[in-house]
């Protein structure tokens, strides 16, 4: 039977991903940033997964106001990097996990969860920022990734509550895949942050480190936080962070080991948040 071992969450400003592809990681406005995921690299190291099962959302970069799927689940034997206006960016193609993305399918949209199947997909920063702050520069990705597509881009956006549930889904899904697979689960986007209109620049370190607390501690009782609360709180774009509770919904009932935690302002716009939860065996 597979497993979920441990969940891992991240910001994916796209600036971090060019840093690191222009070669600026070293500079003093990255080195802090970048510092925080050391830790992180070598926790990866020990604890190389079969499987990542990554949660994010794309930017109009795949998906536009043509189509907009609430949850879409990437089926396909790979998936390129985007271009998202400067080129694709120079990281690895992605490989996929078609036989787990087609289980989950199965087992999420019979347990009453629409998804969108996607057989053909490039991956935007929101996927490949992530990937690139956790495995470093390589020349190919450790692992296959299923990419887990959400919609916090243009409204409606599916609830905290909703998020959170579908996780409980995922999990399911997983504990009946019949290969004894180890699969990671991120959540990515975040934290607070506002990229447009008069309140461009909000940054809110205490609600972001509340949020933190309360999703190690209490994840059930933040997944009823209102949308409302993630734009007036932590800005417009903040609503990404309920894609973190549908890999916190996915971890077991009992409490996680939190093996990392970092938080740094700024990375361009945004409040960067990182935590590592694993699953006790
Ligand atoms: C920034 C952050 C994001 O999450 C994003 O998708 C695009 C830009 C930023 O802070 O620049
Ligand atoms: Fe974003």
């Amino acid at each position: 039977m597979a497993s979920i071992t441990a969940s891992v969450y991240t910001s994916h400003v796209p600036a971090i991903g060019a840093a690191l592809d222009l070669g600026k990681s070293g500079d003093d406005y990255w080195k802090p940033l970048f510092a925080g995921y050391d830790t992180t690299k070598a926790w990866f190291k020990d604890n190389t997964p079969d499987v990542i099962f990554l949660v994010y959302n794309d930017h109009a970069t795949a998906f536009s106001l043509d189509m907009i799927p609430t949850f879409a689940i990437g089926c396909a034997a790979e998936f390129k990097p985007a271009d998202e206006g400067w080129g694709p960016r120079p990281v690895p193609v992605v490989k996929g996990h078609p036989e787990l993305a087609a289980h989950i399918a199965q087992s999420v949209i019979q347990d009453d969860f629409d998804l969108t199947i996607v057989n053909r997909m490039d991956v935007d920063h929101g996927l490949t920022v992530p990937l690139s702050l956790v495995c470093g520069q390589v020349q190919q990705w450790p692992c296959p990734v299923i990419p887990f597509a959400v919609n916090v881009v243009q409204y409606p956006v599916p609830s905290g509550r909703r998020c959170f549930h579908l996780g409980r889904a995922i999990r399911k899904a997983v504990s009946l895949y019949d290969e004894p697979l180890k699969v990671q689960i991120w959540g990515t986007g975040g934290m607070s942050h506002q990229l447009q209109g008069p309140r461009a620049g909000l940054i809110n370190r205490s609600w972001d480190n509340r949020f933190l607390d309360r999703l190690i501690a209490e994840p059930e009782k933040l997944a009823d936080v209102p949308h409302m609360e993630y734009v007036q709180e932590a800005g417009s774009e903040g609503i990404e962070l309920v894609m973190w509770l549908i890999a916190r919904g996915a971890m077991s009932d009992r409490p996680p080991r939190v093996a990392h935690r970092f938080y740094h302002v700024p990375a361009s716009n945004t409040a960067v948040g990182h935590l590592i939860l694993e699953n006790s065996q």
